[in-house]
């Protein structure tokens, strides 16, 4: 079967170089396009000095308005950051755990620099009930996470995409219940945008965090905070800055006047050359278009789950497709180090305790390269050379 997206292939110069770049649920493939937006960035800083600031801060909003449209966000209800373990303390830090709505519901499943976050807020009198995985850590029932939700849940801070598994939450039951009971959700997207067709004004869900370095293949340093207009209206974060207020070049002394618009998310500073990177990113993304990725994403995944099937692997990713986000994880005796000696053979995936080998196709992998890194497992294993690898080995 003809594959239109393989024509994205050039862009892609790793591709070239690897017998499998699979890792995209780590990082994407940097597009050639990033050398030309990364070269412009130099030549306006060296050119016009400090007058590129006339270009580099009307960026911030155009980078984030750019996300918004690949997550069908309003515009000026996004904002860039550096990271999502940032944006979720500058959200936090616009919350008051002391009244008697205080509880936040994690799952033991989150990523955990978000969930260190919330844990640190403890001592500011936040309840946190963590939902548990009922399949050893790899998966989480909707049940279970609605049973969480009550009349003192201020926030449900939820992945959407499971790192550990892939297994993509049912979130939309959730953000329903939540509201019912006068709470909001944080959604963690950072394993789907790009790759699962996500909108948030039909979710309705409040807030939601992601960054650029996976399935939108823009780098890193460029992650995004997504804030429904009525919640946006009313948070005044307490980590702040002067580009939060509606006129940081007054330099007015005394307390933040908040923006009316993302920008009351954004403190200081921007990280401009990293949103110079993430922009070549979002616009193949928006041009592939998500739907078409998650369309091949789903192909590719199912194909390599009966690859694994055959040869008897544990696959610890859900089969139906629509418990499923981009990755297969794959687990079996040995599979850490069988992960090194694939990375020596050219394939580029990674591995997680208890989630095994991650492999990531993205709309630029081919069919061929699903196959030969199954090839590559079952001669791995059938060499009799794969041995257990010591936890203090262990690496990024
Ligand atoms: C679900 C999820 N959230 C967050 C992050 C990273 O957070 P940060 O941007 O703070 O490094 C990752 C990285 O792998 C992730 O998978």
């Amino acid at each position: 079967m003809s594959d239109p997206l393989l024509k994205w292939r050039p862009h892609f110069p790793i591709l070239e170089s690897k017998a499998g770049y699979l890792i995209n649920n780590s990082l994407g493939a940097m597009p050639k396009k990033t050398y030309e937006r990364l070269k412009e960035y130099a030549d306006l800083w060296s050119r016009d000095g400090v007058m590129a600031w006339h270009r580099w801060l009307p960026m911030v909003q155009e980078t984030a308005d750019m996300v918004g449209g690949i997550i069908n966000a309003p515009q000026g209800t996004v904002m860039m950051h550096q990271n999502v373990s940032t944006l979720t303390s500058i959200f936090i830090s616009a919350l008051d755990f002391k009244g008697p709505r205080n509880k936040v519901v994690l799952s033991e499943l989150n990523f955990p620099s978000v969930a260190y976050n919330w844990f640190a807020q403890k001592r500011n009198g936040a309840r946190v009930e963590v939902v548990k995985s009922r399949d050893g850590g790899l998966n989480l029932e909707t049940e279970d996470i609605l049973k969480a939700i009550d009349d003192s849940t201020l926030v449900v801070q939820l992945d959407l995409v499971l790192f550990r598994s892939s297994g993509l939450v049912d979130v939309k039951p959730v953000i329903e219940k939540a509201h019912q009971h006068g709470a909001m959700v944080m959604l963690d997207c950072y394993q789907a945008t790009g790759a699962v067709p996500i909108d948030v004004q039909a979710l309705n869900v409040d807030f939601l965090t992601g960054g650029s370095v996976k399935w939108l293949c823009g780098g890193a340093g460029a992650c995004y905070l997504y804030a429904r207009a009525d919640r946006l209206a009313k948070l005044q974060p307490a980590n702040t800055g002067w580009f939060s207020d509606k006129k940081p070049f007054d330099f007015r002394f005394g307390d933040v006047d908040y923006a009316e618009d993302a920008h009351r998310f954004m403190g200081g500073s921007p990280a401009v050359p990293a949103l110079y990177a993430a922009q070549s990113g979002y616009e193949i993304v928006r041009e592939v278009g998500v739907a078409a990725i998650r369309e091949k994403s789903l192909r590719l995944t199912t194909m390599l789950m009966s690859l694994a099937d055959a040869q008897g692997l544990k696959v610890n990713t859900p089969r139906e497709p629509h418990r499923r986000g981009n990755t297969v994880c794959v687990d079996f005796e040995h599979s850490e180090d069988c992960s090194r000696k694939l990375i020596e053979s050219g394939f580029v995936i990674d591995w997680r305790p208890n989630g095994g080998i991650r492999i990531s196709p993205h709309f630029y992998n081919s069919e061929e390269e699903c196959r030969a890194i199954m090839a590559r497992i079952a001669e791995l294993r059938a060499s009799g050379t794969l041995q257990a690898v010591p936890a203090g080995e262990r690496g990024h």
